[in-house]
């Protein structure tokens, strides 16, 4: 077990001779992507870091942007605005970060939320909260890859449920949920964890030079709990009044999580590259301890899921490849 002082002291050694120098952060206008970007610029590093996020929330960003400018003035954070649950619009923000920039060292990927309320769908047609925690993740890897591949040590992180798939959360025969009944928050969080665990692992063997992580945050209380419901819902009330105090109790800090996922952002400890590691070393979900990907826990430790992953490697892969590949080719 990895133990929160020497995910401290790890943190403590990144420094401009080790830590990402381009990062894109899709996800990073609340909540945990947040707070990792604020904990990153905080280690007073030379860094770039594209924040990727909607137009309605650009001008409470420009307030944050402005914070971190004067905390690390050696961080620049540039605003990069675009509806991330569109895969054009994914498209389109992708080119414009590879017009700028020769490489990229991290991708992190946190949009999304747990869709209870009623199924709602994207102009483009697929559901909201798949397309932020699904195609749209999947999508910016496929195409910031060329940019990834540039780095020395390149690194993308998906925070959702790594380490959750069951053989039984996933719906083989309706991957897009959408047959009467198939659809619901806890069905669809347990689909979409699952296709990124299959796919991830899928592109991590085709992309051997790269560290991937599906991490699973535990509890954090960002709200994320309430964003399925629209914000005049009386769920909204129900769950501030009741759920988050009780979730306050169980959850980790702000500053705890955006220290753990920081960590998962810069160690070694996941594939041997970044911030030297002394510890045990992290196995993947081929239970090695080379890169690709790691299914990582709250408590940064690996869980490889090695009941499960075979299974669904067998059984489930290729159907999700080639449904995902479907669904993305229009726009790679
Ligand atoms: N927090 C937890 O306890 C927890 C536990 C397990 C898994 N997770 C999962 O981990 C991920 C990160 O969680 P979090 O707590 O950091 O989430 P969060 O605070 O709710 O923030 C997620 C991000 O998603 C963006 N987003 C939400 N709806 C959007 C939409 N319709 N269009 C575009 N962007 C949208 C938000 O943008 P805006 O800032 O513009 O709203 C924000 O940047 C989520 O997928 C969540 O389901 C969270």
């Amino acid at each position: 077990m990895v133990s929160y002082r020497e995910i401290q002291a790890s943190n403590e050694l990144i420094s401009d001779a080790n830590a990402p120098r381009v990062a894109v952060f899709v996800g990073g206008t609340s909540g945990i992507g947040q707070l990792t970007v604020k904990a990153l610029v905080n280690t007073g590093v030379s860094i770039r870091i594209y924040l990727v996020g909607r137009k309605s929330s650009e001008e409470r960003i420009q307030t944050l942007i402005d914070e971190l400018q004067a905390i690390n003035p050696q961080a620049e954070v540039i605003w990069t605005e675009g509806e991330i649950s569109l895969l054009s619009e994914t498209k389109r923000i992708c080119e414009v970060i590879k017009a700028k920039e020769s490489r990229v060292d991290l991708l992190f990927l946190t949009a999304g939320y747990i869709p209870f309320g009623e199924r709602k769908e994207t102009t483009e047609g697929l559901e909201t909260v798949q397309s932020l925690e699904y195609y749209s993740r999947m999508l910016f890897t496929t195409l910031l890859f060329p940019l990834l591949g540039l780095s020395e040590n390149p690194r993308v992180v998906s925070v959702l449920s790594g380490g959750l798939e069951r053989v039984t959360s996933i719906n083989l025969d309706d991957l897009d949920l959408k047959k009467p009944g198939n659809f619901g928050g806890v069905a669809a969080q347990g689909q979409y964890g699952t296709m990124n665990s299959i796919y991830l692992d899928k592109l991590a063997t085709n992309h051997t030079d790269i560290t991937f992580i599906h991490s699973w945050p535990g509890a954090v209380n960002t709200g994320s709990v309430r964003r399925g419901f629209g914000p005049n819902s009386i769920m909204v009330w129900v769950i501030r009044l009741l759920l988050e105090p009780l979730l306050a109790l169980v959850s980790y800090s702000d500053n705890e999580s955006a220290q753990r996922h920081l960590f998962q952002s810069t160690s070694a400890a996941f594939g041997g590259r970044g911030i030297p590691w002394k510890g045990k070393p992290g196995v993947n979900s081929r239970e090695q301890e080379t890169t690709g990907l790691f299914l990582v826990n709250h408590k940064c430790d690996c869980t490889p899921n090695t009941r499960v992953i075979p299974v669904l490697r067998e059984k489930a892969q290729t159907k999700v490849w080639d449904h995902t590949q479907e669904v993305l080719r229009p726009y790679l």
